[in-house]
């Protein structure tokens, strides 16, 4: 069945519900707070909301490990809540898309439950479970927040259970066709509710090699990561087919695969016109400030704007090769903020950075996505003891860290870069104590920017963040550009400055010409012979008289002929 890609033009928000919007002054934000904002988001060129996880969780993960898949966690409200969140979004015209975390659950949910309290019960092959002969750990693979990928089995000694992620995080067994069926039924249960599709968590971690053997270690703690025996392995197709044709085909749904390392050659089976998935995030420079996202905790890189430039179009390039999509992201409740994280200084660090970044990817061929507080421009937050961290991948990555002979304020330094904390912070609603977020004291700190970075103060300002992504999604909606902002080609401009990344869309004779200078000196752009008139500009107002035009740092500029 051919999918007809109606969800090309969507504008995606996400939201990370614990830091929207409280409204039961719990400090931790609810679904009654996403429908408070729904007309903020409306207004704001919204089409479609995804909701990171809001089931029932003991949250070591922050819903990430799901206790309950079909009811909702009470600190986000209840499921007549998340029905009025669905009618109010459907009388706006807005669809509601859930994140679909089935390569593993939490350790509390019920089926692991069952399967540590009986060595026989059926549920034990929901799971991966492994005893050894010599009593040591199956194999040396690295969990990907840390240390072992196995945990003992408590009172069974020599008996292990596999995680990819933290050991509250245990495997589900793909193998198990029972336990497909379960999942497939759950799918389907969310979706005859109403939701519109899925954004599909960890997904190329279904398979693992069976043989679950040792390779040679990565690093010196003679560990080496899972990603290399269990993500995109041989296998992983049968899988994703059936889990599509079971549950997202009947619906007709949107999904978009959080698809890490995907190989060239799997792409057209991932996001082809009959793929498993309409659309996988284009990570492909997302990491790209760290040496090795394996192990971030080793610290950054020595990225330049013109190493992103050519991640950035190769990736764009293979995705069109095999005539997919792709979600476009600057941001996600995994990443530090954007602006903190690619511009590496601190006096850019402005709205004016903040647009020249959505410049760059909100007008790439695919779905731009953005994540809530990206588009007021907010920034990381450094915290100065590891106690003040949240995030379980943070708090690992620092104790590796100092395993690995770094100083404590070496190790706070790598981790205040790139802990998913940044971006968990409270939305910045107004300038107030605790922002508009709540009227109790949140449960992650809040930024200390908010009297310059907030909702409130930017909806009035024309030239504000805010109304640049408002402007943008007007762009994608105007009839005038509408068909070649959507299927237009993408085309890099190669003669420009190594700062400046430049491209065109094009579309039958219609040109859209896109420039931003992400340096932090002035740059010289010829412009092509078909990018005379400005339609979208974040800095001070530019006159072209000639087809000479100087880029100021961090200025982007959209054209047209
Ligand atoms: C990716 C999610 O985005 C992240 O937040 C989570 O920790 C892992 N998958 C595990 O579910």
């Amino acid at each position: 069945m051919g999918h007809t890609r109606w969800w090309k033009d969507e504008v995606i928000y996400q939201v990370y519900p614990r830091s929207f919007q409280d409204t039961n002054d719990d400090g931790i934000g609810d679904l009654p707070g996403v429908i408070q904002h729904l007309d903020y988001l409306k207004n704001l060129g919204i089409t479609m909301i995804w909701l990171s996880p809001i089931y029932k969780s003991p949250m070591v993960d922050m819903g990430y490990d799901i206790a309950d898949y079909q009811a909702i966690d009470p600190q986000f409200g209840t499921m007549d809540d998340f029905d009025d969140l669905l009618d109010a979004a459907k009388q706006r015209n807005m669809k509601i898309v859930m994140d679909l975390v089935v390569n593993h659950t939490s350790d509390q949910h019920e089926w692991f439950q069952k399967a540590l309290a009986d060595k026989n019960s059926p549920y034990r092959d929901y799971y991966i479970f492994k005893k050894t002969v010599d009593g040591n750990v199956p194999n040396n693979w690295r969990a990907i927040f840390g240390g072992s990928t196995w945990t003992e089995v408590p009172g069974e000694p020599g008996t292990y259970y596999f995680h990819t992620f933290a050991p509250q995080q245990p495997e589900l067994n793909w193998e198990n066709p029972k336990l497909r069926q379960e999942i497939y039924q759950m799918i389907n249960w969310w979706m005859e509710k109403g939701v519109a599709g899925w954004r599909v968590d960890a997904i190329t971690h279904l398979k693992k090699d069976l043989d679950w053997a040792s390779i040679p270690a990565d690093a010196d703690d003679g560990l080496v990561s899972v990603v290399k025996k269990g993500q995109n392995r041989p296998g992983i197709d049968a899988f994703l087919d059936e889990l599509k044709c079971e549950t997202f085909d009947k619906y007709d749904a949107i999904t978009i695969g959080e698809a890490y390392g995907v190989p060239e050659s799997d792409l057209p089976n991932y996001i082809g016109p009959d793929g498993y998935f309409s659309m996988i995030f284009d990570f492909s420079y997302m990491n790209i400030e760290v040496a090795d996202v394996n192990e971030w905790y080793l610290g950054p890189s020595s990225w330049t704007t013109k190493d992103l430039k050519a991640i950035l179009f190769k990736s764009q390039a293979d995705i069109s090769a095999v005539d997919g999509r792709s979600g476009n992201v600057l941001e996600n409740h995994d990443q530090p903020r954007a602006l903190s994280k690619l511009v590496p200084n601190a006096k850019y660090q402005t709205g004016t950075a903040a647009k020249a970044l959505a410049t760059m990817y909100y007008f790439l061929p695919g779905v731009p996505f953005i994540y809530q507080g990206q588009e007021i421009g907010m920034k990381n937050f450094e915290r100065h003891t590891i106690q003040e961290f949240n995030d379980v991948s943070s708090i690992n990555n620092y104790e590796m860290a100092l395993k690995k002979g770094y100083s404590e304020k070496e190790a706070l330094k790598t981790v205040n870069a790139k802990s998913r904390d940044n971006a968990r912070t409270p939305m910045q609603w107004d300038s107030t104590k605790y922002a508009g977020f709540s009227k109790h004291e949140p449960w992650l700190e809040m930024g200390n920017d908010r009297s310059c970075i907030n909702v409130v103060d930017e909806l009035p300002d024309s030239h504000s963040v805010v109304n640049f992504y408002k402007q943008m999604a007007e762009m994608r909606s105007d009839d005038r550009y509408h068909d070649i902002l959507i299927d237009g080609a993408l085309v890099e401009l190669q003669n420009v400055p190594d700062d400046v990344i430049a491209y065109q869309r094009k579309l039958g004779n219609q040109i859209i010409t896109v420039l931003i200078n992400l340096g932090t000196h002035e740059e010289n752009v010829t412009l092509p012979e078909m990018a005379r008139r400005v339609i979208l500009n974040n800095n001070v107002p530019m006159n072209l008289t000639d087809s000479n035009l100087v880029l100021p740092p961090y200025t982007s500029i959209v054209l047209v002929s």
